[in-house]
């Protein structure tokens, strides 16, 4: 047998070996927990289509923060469900909403030990279920969108959000919250940019985790899955708008996008493994198909090596655990 003398195999010989040579970590720190509090609720309500996640109470909330930040997970991204929603989202920037109240519970209870996030967009707070108002046409008006997510924005920051998630996809949304948020002294507030988000079929069990309204879809601004050079392009202008951190959303199907965006942008790429990526890891498992918790580590080491700073899953507090063994 004779066969040029590069033998690879010498790499993978043995864990210690290979513990060397690898070139992607995965650490609790590179994890966020995306965490869905539910106005009104006195205990916890499972989530069907996303088993062990559920809708918490503002109690239930504070316990599953110390949690992840006793793994020491890096982030917690949080989203409201408010008991009563209208045309305007008016819950959104309301301080005493939903979402704005478990802001001010997380930044006192674990906002020294983690960094307290949350989502700035309006779908869970609007009737009709999009991320913006409507216009008179019952298209989504993106420049009066605008004026709601800077009055969101102060909002959060005064509830002591350290991170906004701007998961809308309107146009300008960077440069005019970085505005609102400086003009009122939130010079520190970071702003992530879910730049490349794409209206994707993946999300179908977090429309169940937020009681979504939604009727139709949002393609007129959630990214067309086809288009990779597009989705580089929003990470770009949000690069240049003055976001801190771009987004990829979501991760497993676009990893291609994730790898070109971060070879292109300076700054942090986060990505977001969805709802219907954890579902469907926990529906595999739970037949016995795969085995769950080394599917779940490859999953999110495989992002990382895409090109992912940081991840936000469901899953961040389990992995978190089993990464400190
Ligand atoms: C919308 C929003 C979505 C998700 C988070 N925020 C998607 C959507 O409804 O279009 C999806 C997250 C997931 O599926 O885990 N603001």
């Amino acid at each position: 047998m004779s066969f040029p003398d590069v033998r690879l195999r010498r790499l993978r010989q043995s864990p210690a070996v290979r513990g060397l040579v690898r070139e992607t970590s995965l650490e609790p720190r590179n994890l966020v927990l995306p965490l869905f509090v539910r106005e009104g609720l006195s205990e916890a309500v499972p989530i069907g289509s996303m088993p062990g996640i559920v809708q918490h109470s503002l109690d239930s909330l504070r316990a599953a923060a110390v949690d992840a930040a006793e793994a020491g997970v890096g982030g917690v991204m949080l989203f409201g469900v408010p008991a009563v929603r209208d045309a305007q989202g008016s819950g959104a920037d309301d301080p005493q909403g939903i979402l704005n109240v478990a802001t001010e519970v997380l930044a006192a209870e674990v906002g020294d030990a983690l960094v307290v996030q949350t989502d700035l967009c309006l779908d869970e707070f609007t009737d009709h279920g999009h991320c913006g108002v409507l216009d008179a046409d019952g298209a989504v008006d993106n420049d009066a969108t605008l004026v709601r997510y800077a009055s969101m924005a102060l909002a959060q920051a005064r509830a002591g959000s350290q991170l906004l998630g701007l998961s809308g996809m309107m146009d300008g949304q960077v440069a005019v919250i970085r505005a609102a948020l400086d003009a009122e002294g939130f010079t520190d507030t970071l702003l992530l940019a879910y730049a490349a988000k794409y209206a994707s079929a993946f999300y179908g069990p977090f429309r169940e985790a937020v009681d979504s309204q939604l009727k139709g879809d949002r393609r007129t601004y959630q990214l067309d899955p086809g288009n990779r050079r597009e989705g580089v392009r929003e990470a770009v202008v949000d690069e240049q708008e003055g976001a801190d951190i771009v987004m990829v959303k979501p991760a497993m199907a676009f990893l291609d996008v994730l790898r070109e965006v971060r070879d292109t942008v300076d700054i942090p790429v986060w990505a977001y493994q969805v709802s219907g990526e954890y579902a469907m890891i926990e529906a595999a498992a739970a037949n016995g198909w795969i085995d769950r918790r080394a599917s779940i580590l490859e999953s999110l080491l495989s992002i990382r090596r895409a090109g992912a700073d940081a991840v936000l899953t469901y899953w961040a507090t389990d992995a978190a655990r089993w990464l400190r063994g």
